[in-house]
């Protein structure tokens, strides 16, 4: 608080200098070039104009469940009900089905690069993905029906976060970008990078928090999905696991009051309010997970007695 970091972008100075090489040695090249922005909103904004004025085109895709922001222009890249409002926003913007394994229509136990599955069976060879197929099929016929010949770009997050920390098939964003950009599109990845050494923390711990979430997902009925990656963990509470359906809000709000009280904030998601959504600071340690997990576990027993 003591030192002058920014004022205005015409008087540029070290600091933001320093801070953008620190970014970009995180990034694979060619991606080289930093724009700092006030917030996530008006970062896809930026990007959204940047697409249309860099392609010369006008139309942009996004993930249905995908949030991008908040503001009128980022508002039409977001495809969540509880972030629309009804104005006039998304002009060009439209949605292509999000690749959920776990609640979407198609989905099996070998979809994603997770040492943690689905619960849904699978009948492909090792060497391929119906259910990617079928989730490429839906953006092919999103490129031949709602848009002109080129397009401006394909917005997604590389894992759909307020959405439901929904993690797509393993191949399906390469194989997206590759259609997108034959119509014209760039691709733009939506997320905040991980710290230098942090990100090993992120992988250990995070991984460590997953696999033991999945053992709470074998045991009780009203866990259905454990996804994620690093320190970007998703729970998915159901009404039962055959069915698949939501876990209803009452519930969801009586598991969350329960771990507070028990000293554990947990985050809140996906289309259905069905998401506990886990993404502790990339800090933590395995003592903290193990406290989560007890925590997360004991409120989930509590509840599961609640609905004898
Ligand atoms: C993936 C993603 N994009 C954009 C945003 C919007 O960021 P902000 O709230 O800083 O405008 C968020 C916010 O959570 C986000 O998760």
């Amino acid at each position: 608080m003591g030192r002058l970091w920014h004022t205005t972008n015409i008087y540029m100075h070290s600091p933001i200098h320093e801070y953008a090489e620190k970014l970009t040695s995180l990034l694979p090249d060619p991606l080289k070039v930093i724009y700092l922005t006030n917030s996530g909103s008006e970062a896809n904004d930026l990007a959204m104009l940047m697409a249309r004025v860099y392609t010369g085109n006008f139309d942009v895709i996004t993930f249905r469940g995908g949030y991008h922001g908040a503001s009128p222009y980022a508002m039409g890249l977001t495809s969540m009900a509880a972030y629309k409002y009804p104005i006039a926003t998304g002009i060009g913007c439209h949605t292509t089905m999000c690749p959920d394994v776990f609640r979407g229509p198609w989905g099996g136990s070998g979809c994603r690069d997770s040492p943690v599955q689905t619960i849904r069976e699978c009948n492909c060879s090792p060497d391929c993905c119906q259910a990617n197929d079928m989730y490429v099929q839906q953006l092919k016929e999103v490129l031949d029906t709602s848009v002109s010949q080129q397009i401006a770009g394909f917005f997604a997050e590389p894992i759909q976060g307020i959405g439901g920390v929904v993690q797509y098939p393993k191949g399906f964003l390469k194989e997206a970008y590759k259609l997108v950009r034959e119509r014209g599109g760039v691709c733009i990845a939506d997320e905040t990078i991980e710290e230098d050494g942090l990100q090993q923390n992120s992988t250990q711990v995070g991984t460590y928090l997953l696999t033991e979430l999945a053992k709470l997902r074998d045991k009780f009925g009203i866990i259905g999905d454990i996804r994620g990656k690093g320190l970007l963990i998703g729970v998915e509470m159901v009404k039962d696991k055959v069915s698949r359906e939501p876990l209803p809000g009452v519930e969801m709000n009586e598991i969350f009051e329960d771990c507070k009280d028990m000293g554990l904030l947990i985050g809140k998601g996906g289309v259905y309010g069905q998401m506990s959504r886990i993404k502790p600071p990339m800090c933590i340690t395995k003592d903290d997970a193990d406290f989560a997990l007890a925590v997360f576990g004991l409120a989930i027993q509590r509840q599961m007695a609640r609905r004898l």
